[in-house]
């Protein structure tokens, strides 16, 4: 066993930190103020070919592989969250079409999505049905060469900025409920979104609500076969939930970093507050906190990176991330005291932009139930 990268995963770690703390964190701020889309950043992103890291160069990607992932998304996310969320749901809507896709359909929409042309959404979520997302109810009824798409999502990432969005929809109710999943593009007839979403957090971030009435997609642009949408999705969301890991953890780790310079040079009693214990203890827990989610979260990825069952490895790494991570940057608020409370410091945004992390792509609450059913045998493998 080596614990360590290899001379490519390095690079990349050292060209995207100095890509997201020169050019991405400076920014971070005003993003989050003006609730503003990163758009600069993901064309930069894509430049590097860091929107296509899961993807094989034979289909325009860069084929860093998941561990290699894992790192530079922790890298942007730390320079800015809602850069950092835009990356995730490019690399994974991707990475789906990639795996789940025809030749025609890799061929006609990978190269929008790696280049930054368009961005890519993934939406499975419904007003009636999160955490139980077989329990969605837009349906798709096959008509002609074409299938009939009726019912709406919410709080779908990039949702009106998307050239292309992967739709679960119900394909049969009886005598079994199946679910198919379809490319959707945005100038499709019968497609309209909401206004975006007002987040507590990762303001950048493009969130709407997506409704499709009477909206007619072409059988070509199925995703997989007819009724294996579910499983895409569950698939798709494996993958989705080490990136989420690894986003949790950039952004704690940016907290820290803030809160020891903080520490240092902040003085009470007539000394730097980090000569206090309370300090230095607070600092400990959350630095060996993050060491653990970022073993498990790199555990993960090399896990996918090697061919092996990954899903309950995936969801260990996300709640204990995303979990460790809130709890890091609570404690870099409390470090800065008063100041702490304020927007001209970074840390309460780091807060408020972490606390999705234990919400979207699966609660911690669903990713506790995966990893229960997997030890007790109930699990998909
Ligand atoms: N891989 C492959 N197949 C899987 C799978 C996996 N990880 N997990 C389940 N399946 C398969 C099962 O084998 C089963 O197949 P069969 O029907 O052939 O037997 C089928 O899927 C149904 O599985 P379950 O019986 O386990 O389904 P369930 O209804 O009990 O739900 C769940 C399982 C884990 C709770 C799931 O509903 C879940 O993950 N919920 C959370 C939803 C979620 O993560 N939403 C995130 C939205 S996207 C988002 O947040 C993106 C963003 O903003 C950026």
């Amino acid at each position: 066993m080596r614990f360590e990268l290899t001379g490519e995963q390095d690079q990349i770690r050292e060209m995207v930190r100095s890509l997201a703390r020169k050019e991405f964190a400076p920014k971070a701020a005003e993003i989050d103020e003006k609730s503003r889309y990163p758009e600069e950043n993901l064309k930069r992103l894509a430049e590097l070919g860091l929107l296509g890291m899961l993807i094989p160069e034979s289909h325009g990607g860069s084929d860093a592989g998941a561990v290699a992932y894992a790192i530079a998304l922790a890298e942007v996310a730390g320079g800015c969250a809602s850069t950092g969320v835009g990356m995730a749901v490019a690399n994974m809507a991707g990475e789906a079409i990639y795996r789940f896709g025809s030749e025609e359909q890799k061929r006609r929409f990978l190269p929008l999505l790696v280049s930054g042309t368009e961005a890519g959404a993934f939406a499975l979520t419904e007003p009636s049905a999160g955490s139980d997302a077989f329990g969605i109810s837009t349906v798709a009824v096959p008509d002609g060469d074409t299938y009939v798409l009726k019912g709406s999502k919410s709080f779908i990432t990039n949702g009106s900025r998307a050239g292309v969005a992967i739709v679960m929809a119900v394909t049969q109710k009886e005598p079994k409920k199946r679910i198919s999943a379809f490319l959707v593009e945005s100038e499709t007839r019968g497609i309209s979104h909401g206004k975006p979403e007002n987040k507590m957090g990762l303001r950048g971030s493009n969130t709407v609500s997506l409704s499709f009435d009477d909206c007619r997609v072409p059988k070509r642009n199925l995703l997989g076969e007819e009724g294996e949408g579910f499983r895409i999705a569950m698939k798709t969301l494996d993958g989705g939930r080490v990136g989420i890991a690894s986003q949790s953890i950039g952004i704690a780790r940016a907290a820290i970093e803030a809160a020891i310079s903080y520490a240092r040079e902040r003085r009470q009693f007539g000394n730097p507050i980090a000569d206090f214990q309370a300090i230095q203890w607070m600092i400990a827990d959350s630095a060996t906190e993050l060491d653990a989610a970022w073993l498990l979260t790199l555990r993960a990825a090399y896990r996918k990176d090697t061919g092996n069952p990954f899903t309950r490895e995936a969801s260990v790494a996300k709640v204990f991330a995303s979990e460790a991570g809130y709890r890091a940057c609570h404690r870099a608020v409390q470090i800065f005291g008063g100041y702490g409370y304020m927007r001209e410091y970074p840390v309460e945004r780091h807060l408020r932009d972490i606390k999705v992390t234990s919400i979207y792509e699966g609660t911690s609450e669903i990713q506790r139930t995966v990893i229960a059913r997997d030890l007790l045998g109930q699990g998909h493998r």
